[in-house]
């Protein structure tokens, strides 16, 4: 696997080698100060003729305390360790050639050789002209664009989404509209699990029980309802079972009253799918489910047997991975012994179709943490196949509820994704019926944005691989990290240009001077440098952490310096720091999925 996918402006520098510098800086202002600053210190190496160890690259990141700068690195004491010298002496040697005056004002070395940077007015008030004036705020657009399909969602039919999908959809949406905005070329498919055995149970289910008015009234609650009684029928009387067996047989044979019962199964549950996204204002390219790749898996399965990447094995046929200590022995079954196929079957077929059709360089699963033993195979597979597309299962833990175990309704139920939103915008409402000076109609879209901005973020503040607790209280507080405050923030920053009677024209005279005004200016540049590392990782929550601090940077600024009684240049300056602030709260938010208002 590659391990860097991400070739972005200044990190292509840093890792990979063969097209450094081939496609053109974007001009400084579009430049991360991150890779800027990285790259000048590559210069001074050069020019300090200061020898490097194979593979060595310095790692600018930001200042842990930011009383000595805004960014440091560790260069001088990895160089220094390696050659036995003084770290202090190499930094200030480093130093000596460094050629940073048009980004710092001050670059120090402090503590046991660490360099401080501290980007200077200037290049700040050329960034925050930038940020208020530019579609992308100033981040710059990947140079080498990819092709990712993003797999995520993916519930299966006839059995209602939960909240384990709750965090596969907003995280895989979260992270397709950074893709996007950095300027991959992102094709979202969501592989519906329309094909498997449930589905004896649930053509058992439609014969005998069905009740077509709750049906017309609630598709995927019928559905599920009969499927459950179905299977628990199955489990007092096993012929139930054997009567489940022979109609998914059938169905499978292709057998006419079987399929087109499981096609209104299908079209029905899709359609009540895509109201729920469009709720969650969330788009999918292609919804090619399971049953779309039924054609090609005897296919896959004679390709693989004659490639010798499968064999039989007590009347299955598996992929061994003897080469691979930890699934050694763990082979991937991709036809069972009765000649049924499997989801891994499936998967190689929607693999092929990815990268044959749709040209992936890359493909990212949101799926949770309990599959990863499915995609370690998978990818291995896909490896003894020559397929050389980069293959990422970007994992997340459970849900729990306020009890800490997994998060349930009072009568055990898992529960469902359409409830949740039903009880946020509900519960929102209340918060917003506490507002003065809304309309009725005005609080009931206020309560969708707040109700729905809430529970998605409430996700995506979360690292992913941790379990998190699910509160109501929590997620709907207008203090602290969620959304109502975030969204609140922003509302502020709109109030602001709402009392300039007349309208303002902000210009590009800026002059920064009051140290809540610097704090927030470097925070609103680093929207870039966040994004970039949100991609490495596959990690929402340092956008959200990222804006959280900056709604926290601009409240600060906000109490310290007054923006309507102040004058000229100073006034310009705190306008357009309310104006940047406004813009990488609405951006950064909207990446996030959530939506703003401007009242609230
Ligand atoms: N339908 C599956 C489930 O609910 C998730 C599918 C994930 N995508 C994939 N290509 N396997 O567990």
């Amino acid at each position: 696997m590659q391990e860097w996918a991400f070739h972005w402006q200044g990190k292509l520098a840093l890792t990979s080698p063969q097209d450094t510098f081939a496609t053109p800086c974007p001009p400084f202002s579009l430049t991360m100060f991150r890779s800027l600053l990285t790259t000048r210190l590559q210069s001074a190496f050069e020019s300090a003729k200061i020898d490097l160890p194979g593979g060595f690259e310095p790692m600018v990141n930001l200042a842990a305390d930011t009383r000595y700068g805004d960014y440091q690195t560790n260069a001088a004491m990895i160089l220094a360790k390696q050659a036995k010298t003084n770290p202090r002496v190499l930094a200030q040697q480093i130093a000596d050639h460094l050629q940073v005056s048009d980004l710092c004002e001050k670059i120090s070395i402090d503590g046991p050789g660490f360099l401080n940077f501290t980007i200077s007015r200037t290049a700040l008030a050329t960034k925050l002209n930038t940020i208020r004036t530019d579609d992308h705020l100033a981040v710059p657009p990947v140079s080498a664009p990819k092709t990712i399909i993003i797999d995520f969602s993916a519930p299966n039919i006839a059995k209602p989404m939960h909240v384990g999908h709750i965090r596969s959809t907003i995280i895989g949406d979260c992270l397709t509209r950074v893709a996007k905005f950095v300027g991959h070329r992102v094709i979202t498919d969501n592989h519906i699990g329309d094909w498997g055995t449930q589905f004896g149970m649930i053509l058992h289910g439609w014969k005998t029980q069905l009740d077509q008015t709750a049906l017309a009234r609630d598709p995927i609650a019928e559905l599920v309802r009969t499927y459950k009684s179905v299977n628990a029928a199955t489990q007092a009387d096993p012929a139930v079972l054997d009567t489940c067996r022979r109609e998914l047989v059938k169905l499978q044979q292709g057998d006419a009253e079987n399929l087109s019962i499981w096609r209104k199964c299908v079209e029905m549950s899709l359609s009540q799918l895509q109201k729920i996204y469009a709720r969650l204002d969330i788009h999918f390219d292609h919804f090619l489910g399971e049953s779309h790749y039924n054609d090609q898996l005897a296919g896959i399965v004679s390709k693989l047997l004659s490639a010798g990447i499968a064999r039989e094995s007590e009347g299955a046929i598996c992929i061994f991975f003897d080469e691979i200590p930890e699934l050694a022995d763990k082979p991937c079954i991709i036809r069972k012994t009765d000649g049924g196929y499997l989801y891994a079957t499936t998967d190689l077929a929607t693999i092929d179709h990815r990268i044959d059709e749709w040209k992936a360089d890359e493909i990212w699963y949101v799926v949770g943490a309990p599959q990863s033993l499915h995609f370690q195979q998978l990818f291995a597979a896909t490896a003894k196949r020559g397929q050389t597309a980069r293959m990422v299962h970007i994992a997340f833990g459970s849900i729990l509820g306020a009890d800490g175990k997994m998060f349930k309704t009072r009568s055990g139920e898992s529960v469902g994704l359409i409830e949740v939103l039903d009880e946020a915008t509900e519960r929102a409402l209340t918060v917003v019926n506490e507002r003065e000076g809304l309309s009725d109609e005005e609080k009931v879209t206020i309560a969708d944005v707040i109700g729905i901005g809430a529970v998605k973020y409430a996700e995506l503040s979360q690292h992913r691989m941790t379990d998190y607790k699910f509160s109501w209280d929590k997620m709907l507080s207008l203090q602290g990290n969620t959304a109502p405050y975030l969204i609140n923030a922003y509302v502020r920053t709109r109030a602001i240009f709402r009392k300039l009677e007349g309208g303002v024209t902000l210009t590009e005279e800026i002059e920064i001077t009051d140290p809540a005004e610097r704090t927030l200016a470097i925070k609103l540049t680093q929207l870039a440098e966040t994004l970039h590392d949100v991609l490495v990782d596959h990690r929402p929550n340092l956008l959200a952490t990222y804006l959280y601090e900056v709604a926290d940077a601009y409240h600060g600024f906000y109490e310290a310096c007054p923006v309507l009684r102040a004058e000229g240049t100073m006034r310009n300056t705190r306008l357009v720091l309310c104006e940047a602030t406004s813009r990488v709260l609405k951006t950064g938010l909207g990446l996030l999925g959530i939506k703003t208002t401007e009242r609230m």
